[in-house]
């Protein structure tokens, strides 16, 4: 399986915590419908121009860092940590961004068990916390992109999905990685709407996920993931649209066709199975050319992958964007 040479910095899972230190210890990444549908599409559907999309303040408590401290590699500075945990799509629990926070502030995801398993020869089962130990955390600062038009920069911690497919042997017909979060209705009321075949689901090409900027995520700003993004853990592909970002994970499956996906269930025009950030290719409902940075004024220009070509180009050689979107 072809690795490219993303380069980051291992973090002992023991340095993990307080956010006094953390922007002592941080390390610089340096590679890098109708109307009523649309309003039930809305994770994926608000308008960029909508003004509610303004963060609230939390009930989580913010880490004393600023936003502008620190920046990717791009030099952007990284969105707050207050603006990161307040503002979320996370439809388990509300279709409301500002209100996951307080929905979710009572989520037990301790002890969390993830499954691994389908076309592969050594199926298994983790405890979260052997993850953590068993895989070398390090620190990444991705922006994420929703298809909805909004941005961040998150300095996530975690590791590469790769070193975790390594340990379960795919098969040789293994072509694709379907993930699957928690299904808990008693713990997330948005469960509760049949509109969405629950519980979120997501798929990867077997290539993606075992590419270097893939990764599953287990905190953010050097703290253990917290509910709103997804507790315990999730995956994050930084050049693909946020959706593609499950939180939550319990499953992961291995498959030779390609895994059906919450969104490309509900709307497959509107939400594609690559779903790569591409400026150039417009949601049905608004541009993808241009997005807004949570924490920032007026708007930016989108990047093609996010800003990430140089690293995941290489993946869709051949292949038209426009028509794989
Ligand atoms: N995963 C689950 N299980 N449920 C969700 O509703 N929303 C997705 C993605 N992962 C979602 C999810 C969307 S639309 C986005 S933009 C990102 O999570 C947001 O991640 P964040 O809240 O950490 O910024």
């Amino acid at each position: 399986m072809k690795r490219n040479s993303y380069k980051s910095v291992p973090i002992q899972s023991s340095e993990i915590t307080p956010e006094n230190i953390y922007m002592n210890r941080r390390l610089f990444m340096k590679a890098a419908g109708t109307a009523g549908l649309s309003t039930l599409l809305a994770a994926c559907g608000v308008q960029p121009s909508d003004t509610s999309e303004t963060p609230s303040v939390t009930e989580i408590p913010a880490t004393g860092l600023e936003a502008g401290a620190a920046t990717d590699e791009l030099g952007d500075p990284l969105t707050s940590y207050k603006d990161v945990t307040n503002y979320n799509n996370f439809y388990e629990f509300t279709t409301s961004k500002t209100d996951v926070a307080s929905l979710s502030k009572d989520f037990v995801s301790s002890p969390w068990t993830i499954e691994i398993g389908g076309l592969v020869n050594n199926p298994k089962t983790y405890g979260v916390d052997d993850l953590l130990t068993r895989f070398t955390q390090e620190e990444r600062i991705y922006r994420l992109r929703c298809v909805e038009a909004w941005s961040m920069v998150i300095p996530w911690t975690g590791f590469e999905l790769a070193a975790l497919l390594d340990e379960v042997e795919p098969l040789a017909s293994a072509k694709y990685v379907a993930f699957t979060s928690l299904l808990d209705p008693d713990q997330m009321p948005g469960q509760n709407s049949a509109f969405y075949p629950w519980p979120y689901t997501e798929g990867l090409r077997l290539d993606e996920a075992y590419h270097d900027l893939t990764i599953l995520a287990t905190g953010l700003y050097g703290k253990p993931m917290p509910a709103p993004n997804g507790a315990p853990i999730r995956l994050v592909v930084p050049w693909k649209y946020g959706f593609k970002s499950i939180k939550s994970i319990v499953k992961i499956g291995l498959t030779d066709t390609q895994p059906a996906t919450l969104w490309n269930t509900i709307s497959p025009r509107e939400y594609g199975f690559y779903s790569n950030v591409n400026p150039e290719v417009n949601h049905p409902r608004w541009s993808q050319a241009t997005e807004r940075r949570i924490g920032e004024t007026g708007r930016r220009e989108t990047l093609m992958f996010n800003g990430y070509t140089e690293e995941v180009a290489d993946l869709y050689a051949g292949m038209s964007l426009t028509s794989n979107y």
